[in-house]
């Protein structure tokens, strides 16, 4: 369970100093796939940064399984972020490297004896004919599979996502909430994915909070659209629908 009690973070900004995120209580629970919606600017990232402990709010705790992260040793701390693996939206791969070395790098850090086999994860993306591709080679949606495996091959049991589908085109999208379904379903982990498009929400999680100016403004059980009433639409269909129908 992930728990943000009160916290609040202040930036300096061009008319001084703001309230990024201001006094959020949240409470996402072990195993869910929670969002986190709103605007640009609404603090969406600050809060996730505050989840993986790369920033500290100013007041307030994060307290993951009872315990309270910035009580945590160093030790503690590496081995909690150990644990919680992250999806980009611009992907974040190195482009000198091969999509398996890619998805080996948080290996090269770390010691996971959990970890996922290389064919395995390679399969459950659906890159196992890339695996010797540069990212330059691939496309969007491929790119961010790349960075899905990264992020599972550790087992983590924290999937962090900021935007995981913001740089994709509908269909792409579609394919990717897909993939992060399944990854839910196959793997125990706790989802938390920070984004704009309602649509994404609504496809995964179970629950979301909207955050307006840095406040939480509701967290609101999300129904989830059966899947015949919500065909995947082909290209042509979609632009026949949009251009020319009034
Ligand atoms: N390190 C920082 N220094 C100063 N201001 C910051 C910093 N990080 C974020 N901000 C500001 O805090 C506010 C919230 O930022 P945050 O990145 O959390 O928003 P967001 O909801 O993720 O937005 P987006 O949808 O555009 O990614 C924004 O106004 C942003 O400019
Ligand atoms: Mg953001």
């Amino acid at each position: 369970m992930i728990e943000l009690k009160q916290v609040s973070k202040q930036y300096t900004g061009q008319n001084g100093i703001f309230n990024a995120v201001h006094q959020v209580d949240l409470t996402i629970q072990q195993n869910e796939i929670f969002g986190v919606i709103g605007e640009s600017g609404a603090g969406k990232s600050t809060l996730l940064r505050f989840i993986n402990a790369l920033e500290t709010p100013d007041v307030g705790h994060v307290i993951v399984n009872g315990m309270n992260i910035h009580e945590m040793s160093k030790q503690q701390l590496r081995l909690y972020q150990k644990n919680i693996g992250m999806i980009f939206q611009q992907f974040n791969l190195l482009s000198n490297k091969t999509v398996e070395e890619n998805i080996r790098l948080p290996l090269e850090l770390h010691a996971y004896p959990e970890s996922i086999p290389m064919d395995q994860i390679l399969a459950f993306v659906g890159l196992t004919d890339k695996r010797n591709h540069y990212p330059a080679q691939l496309s969007g949606g491929q790119q961010q599979r790349v960075g899905i495996a990264r992020a599972l091959i550790t087992r983590p049991s924290i999937l962090l996502c900021d935007e995981p589908t913001s740089a994709l085109d509908h269909r792409t999208t579609q394919d990717i909430v897909k993939l992060l379904k399944q990854a839910h379903e196959k793997f125990e982990m706790t989802v938390v994915i920070v984004t704009h498009e309602l649509e994404v929400i609504k496809a995964l999680c179970e629950r979301a909070a909207i955050l307006e100016n840095g406040t939480l403004l509701d967290t609101i059980a999300v129904k989830q659209t059966k899947r015949n009433e919500d065909p995947i639409k082909s290209y042509h269909q979609q632009a026949l629908e949009v251009l020319t129908y009034e």
